[in-house]
């Protein structure tokens, strides 16, 4: 596994790698490797000649108040997970060398940002589809790998990459989670042991979502106050709950018109704040 910290030494290896004819696979990643992002890697692994993993912690995706510094890190750990899955480059960028002096030229997605994660993080997507944009240019990878955990993030890049005629296909790969069921994620490391053991209600709140769903419940309010009431068990504080749209991500129908004729799926979203980290989950619902 060769070890690049540049965008130009990057985007020239892709280059040489394209005019060879070989296909590139991309997994980005903001570093702190679990499971999760693993899986992805050997989704793309088994479809290309070269694999590519990025880490780079993006600044522009953190608001002023999040958690960019305490964003962990394991430079070491990732590099040796990267060899084990079979990453054949890592793209190891600076802050520095992927936003120059001046950097003022954004990519900023405007339906499907604004609400779930959106809402509460203002610019976050415009930080994570800016970034994406770049890395696509300098990896120029056939495909990414994104995780279905992110789903808004999913489904903003899928627009973004539709809108913008960007020529990559994006795979996504299912949700790892533990064994109790809490999705893997880097940021389950801020939590206490205590709010670790209550992170599981993300996961709780959805199974009982989904199963009162399958028994034919299409009032949006009750499924989504069966999901708080679990939460409320714990220590956590529901930032969103919300069905909508599984591609517009609008609530704009009653859930039973939109079930009705087995039309388009529902996703279900929550983000739950615990002292030490927020962590969201989603579920898609369909008949
Ligand atoms: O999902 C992430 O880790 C990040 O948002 C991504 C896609 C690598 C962009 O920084």
């Amino acid at each position: 596994m060769k070890i690049i910290t540049t965008p130009a030494e990057m985007q020239a290896a892709a280059q040489t790698l394209r005019r060879e004819g070989k296909t590139i696979g991309f997994v980005p990643t903001m570093g702190f490797l679990h499971e999760g992002h693993l899986s992805l890697m050997r989704l793309a692994r088994g479809r290309c000649d070269v694999l590519v993993a990025s880490i780079f912690v993006n600044p522009t995706q953190f608001g002023p108040n999040e958690d960019l510094d305490a964003y962990p890190r394991d430079f070491d750990s990732d590099e040796a997970l990267c060899r084990e899955t079979g990453v054949d480059l890592l793209f190891y960028p600076t802050p520095e060398t992927m936003y120059l002096e001046g950097h003022s030229i954004w990519v900023d997605e405007d339906s499907l940002s604004g609400m779930l994660c959106g809402a509460a993080r203002p610019g976050h997507f415009r930080g994570v589809c800016t970034v994406v944009t770049k890395l696509l240019n300098i990896v120029l990878p056939d495909f990414m790998v994104l995780g279905e955990k992110d789903a808004q993030q999913l489904r903003v890049l899928r627009r973004m990459v539709r809108d913008l005629n960007i020529p990559v296909d994006i795979v996504s790969g299912p949700t790892v989670r533990e064994a109790d069921g809490l999705a893997m994620s880097s940021r389950n490391k801020h939590l206490s042991p205590e709010e670790r053991a209550e992170a599981v209600c993300l996961f709780q709140g959805l199974e009982k979502a989904k199963s009162l769903f399958a028994a034919g419940e299409r009032d949006a309010a009750v499924l989504k106050a069966a999901v708080r009431e679990v939460i409320e068990k714990t220590s956590g504080t529901v930032d969103y709950i919300e069905i909508v749209d599984d591609e517009s991500l609008q609530n704009f129908q009653p859930l039973e018109t939109r079930h009705a004729g087995d039309v388009k799926p529902s996703l279900i979203a929550l983000a739950v704040k615990f002292s030490g980290a927020r962590l969201i989950d989603n579920a898609v619902l369909s008949k």
